[in-house]
């Protein structure tokens, strides 16, 4: 049979713009291990309620000194040296976090000091675990408008530090790390075929850090409070996840006329494995199509899927020319869902 040929939503229209492809990813994680045996520990929780209620086995945790930039960067040159693009090429970094360094400057400006990216223009987004999806439809929108040629998207998460760890509804959820990709056009390839984004801010409560912003500035009260750490409705949120996975993902394959069999490799958030069962269930997926690393990571937010997709590509899961399907949810209520021609 041919290759089907494949429908470029951003040609709808006529649009004349250039493609955008990931040319490489890669990523870091701290080296400290924290497993459910150590958690078993610190809270009234067992391996077992982890294993079940979760998937997750163990996370990986920064030292006291090592912060978001730094896993960031780390994960940066290692997108940039498999791409063989120096950081002096680079034209804009956009680094996806909720755990900043600090409120200001931008993480992606001190990743761009870190790095050496003279040239570059640097922000950071905030959609919370959606983050690198976020993050590769802006990065793509200045390659297709010509306005700029190489831009790192990083997502990077230091969740350990805005976790309380005497909640055992959260602390054994999350973990820290960093994912990164350097973005070009690359002739003859389709690259991101498309992208959706959507939000829910009537739902923002569900999941948030209280404190510390400028509706709640930190006092002695508030961290008494303990309204610096992350906050979370566990069971509406789960159950908001699946839905909105589902649609962003569907919405994806429909704009480019695909159906779920056609997908090498589905992508998905890694916060919980029966959140991953479940989408994959309804989107008609086999077990062998979805990529799942969140036993070793737990949830790292922004970091999530640019892990799970250095991962799966290193373990030749998504090979050049294959469909990957990459779908995320997080806080805001966000979500996103994007097909990549690899
Ligand atoms: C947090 C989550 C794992 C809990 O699972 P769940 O199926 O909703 O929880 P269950 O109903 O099975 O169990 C709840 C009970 O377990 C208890 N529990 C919570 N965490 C526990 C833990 N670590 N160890 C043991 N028990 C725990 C709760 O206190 C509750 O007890 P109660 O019924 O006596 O009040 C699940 O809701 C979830 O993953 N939600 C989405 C999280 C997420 O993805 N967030 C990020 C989105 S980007």
């Amino acid at each position: 049979m041919p290759p089907k040929k494949l429908k470029n939503p951003r040609a709808r229209h006529n649009f004349v713009g250039r493609t955008c492809s990931i040319l490489s990813v890669g990523s870091y994680v701290p080296e400290r291990v924290l497993d459910n045996a150590e958690l078993e520990r610190l809270v009234d929780t067992s391996n077992e309620w982890i294993m079940s209620r979760t998937g997750i086995s163990e996370r990986r945790i920064a030292s006291k000194h090592e912060t978001t930039s730094d896993l960031a960067s780390r994960a940066a040159m290692c997108a940039l040296e498999r791409a063989k693009v120096t950081p002096e090429e680079i034209d804009l970094i956009v680094v996806a976090t909720i755990t900043p360094d600090m409120p200001f400057p931008s993480t992606a400006c001190l990743v761009q000091r870190k790095i050496g990216a003279t040239r570059a223009a640097a922000f950071d987004l905030e959609a919370a675990c959606s983050g690198f999806i976020y993050a590769l439809e802006i990065g793509q929108q200045f390659i297709m408008s010509r306005t700029y040629e190489t831009v790192l998207i990083i997502g990077a998460e230091k969740l350990s530090s805005i976790i309380n760890w005497s909640d055992r509804n959260t602390c054994v959820l999350f973990g820290d790390g960093a994912g990164a990709a350097v973005l070009r056009h690359r002739p003859h390839a389709h690259g991101l075929l498309t992208a959706c984004m959507g939000s829910d801010g009537t739902k923002a409560d569900l999941l948030c850090m209280p404190g510390g912003g400028s509706a709640c500035p930190p006092t002695h009260e508030s961290l008494a409070a303990g309204l610096h750490y992350l906050r979370m409705d566990g069971k509406e949120t789960f159950k908001n996840a699946v839905n909105a996975m589902f649609t962003a993902a569907n919405e994806a394959l429909r704009r480019c006329d695909l159906d779920i069999s056609e997908i090498k490799c589905i992508i998905p958030h890694q916060a919980n494995r029966r959140i991953i069962d479940a989408v994959a269930e309804r989107l008609g997926a086999s077990q062998e199509q979805v990529f799942v690393n969140l036993h070793k990571f737990g949830n790292t937010s922004a970091a999530s899927v640019a892990i799970a997709l250095d991962e799966a590509v290193a373990a030749g899961r998504i090979q050049r020319g294959d469909l990957a399907l990459l779908i995320v949810f997080g806080a805001g209520l966000t979500w996103g869902a994007a097909v990549i021609e690899w």
